[in-house]
């Protein structure tokens, strides 16, 4: 039996990551066929290859920071010369300041352009390699990743609230100009999520997390890669522009 994305070509990035590895996996399982997995992690990046392989897709992983201009310029040029027309860009890349993180009032500027070129221009520069051949060809799906914080903000992640807020505009936007070549651009937005990223959050604000959740607990990466894959598939056909909540009820606007 196909799968849905049979013989589909993808980037992920961040492809290392708890959300980009659970996404490469589900991506294989659902028949893509090529898969390039970025991210900056080596080691990492060729466990989730592997595992990818086992699911039958060809995985070929890259290193590459992707808020570095140049090289993902050089890089995307390169994949697109030796593995042919991409079908599928996942931008995963981003963080918070983590533990530069403070209130705005005594925040660092040099953070906050941290935490944009990170969460925000990561995925502008990586689209901004894919999308004319999506234009030219008048096909793709390109998913972004926001979070629910840019709907329900908290003390001490304003840079971070501000960033994937603007990953929301740059979806929509981009959605716009791209609806007419065919080519659909959504985001999710988590809330929070087991993986690395939260591992190192303080006990005491994981349990007002929990209490805040109306599922009761945290997601996990597959509930986020789930919704990716459909998005990039052809059952999202007439979704564009949207950014979706993945947040066990936290946030419903
Ligand atoms: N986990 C959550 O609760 C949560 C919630 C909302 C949004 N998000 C977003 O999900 C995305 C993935 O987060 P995650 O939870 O899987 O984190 P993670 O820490 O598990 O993975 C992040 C991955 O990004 C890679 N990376 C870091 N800098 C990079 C760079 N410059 N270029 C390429 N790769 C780089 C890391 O090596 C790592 O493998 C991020 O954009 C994050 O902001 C996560």
């Amino acid at each position: 039996m196909g799968g849905r994305l049979d013989g589909r070509t993808a980037i992920v990035t961040a492809a290392a990551g708890g959300i980009g590895g659970a996404t490469v996996r589900r991506l294989a399982e659902d028949g893509a066929r090529t898969i390039i997995a970025i991210d900056i992690a080596p080691a990492a990046l060729s466990v989730v290859c592997s595992d990818a392989a086992h699911r039958g897709a060809e995985a070929h992983p890259v290193v590459l920071d992707c808020t570095d201009a140049d090289a993902v310029r050089e890089t995307l040029a390169e994949i697109l010369v030796s593995r042919g027309p991409i079908d599928i860009l996942v931008n995963l890349v981003g963080r918070s300041a983590q533990e530069k993180a403070s209130e705005f009032w005594e925040s660092e500027p040099e953070t906050w352009r941290g935490v944009l070129d990170m969460c925000l221009t990561s995925a502008m520069l990586c689209s901004r390699q894919v999308v004319p051949q999506m234009r030219e060809r008048q096909t793709g799906k390109i998913v972004n990743i926001s979070s629910d914080i840019a709907r329900r903000p908290d003390r001490g992640w304003v840079d971070y609230a501000a960033a994937k807020s603007g990953i929301i505009g740059f979806t929509r936007a981009l959605a716009m100009e791209l609806a007419p070549a065919g080519v659909n651009v959504n985001a999710v937005a988590p809330g929070t999520i087991a993986t690395n990223a939260i591992a190192k959050m303080p006990p005491a604000m994981m349990d007002r997390m929990r209490a805040s959740i109306p599922f009761g607990d945290v997601g996990a990466p597959e509930d986020v890669a789930n919704c990716i894959a459909f998005l990039v598939s052809d059952d999202s056909r007439y979704i564009t522009g949207q950014t979706i909540g993945i947040n066990g009820g936290r946030t419903t606007t």
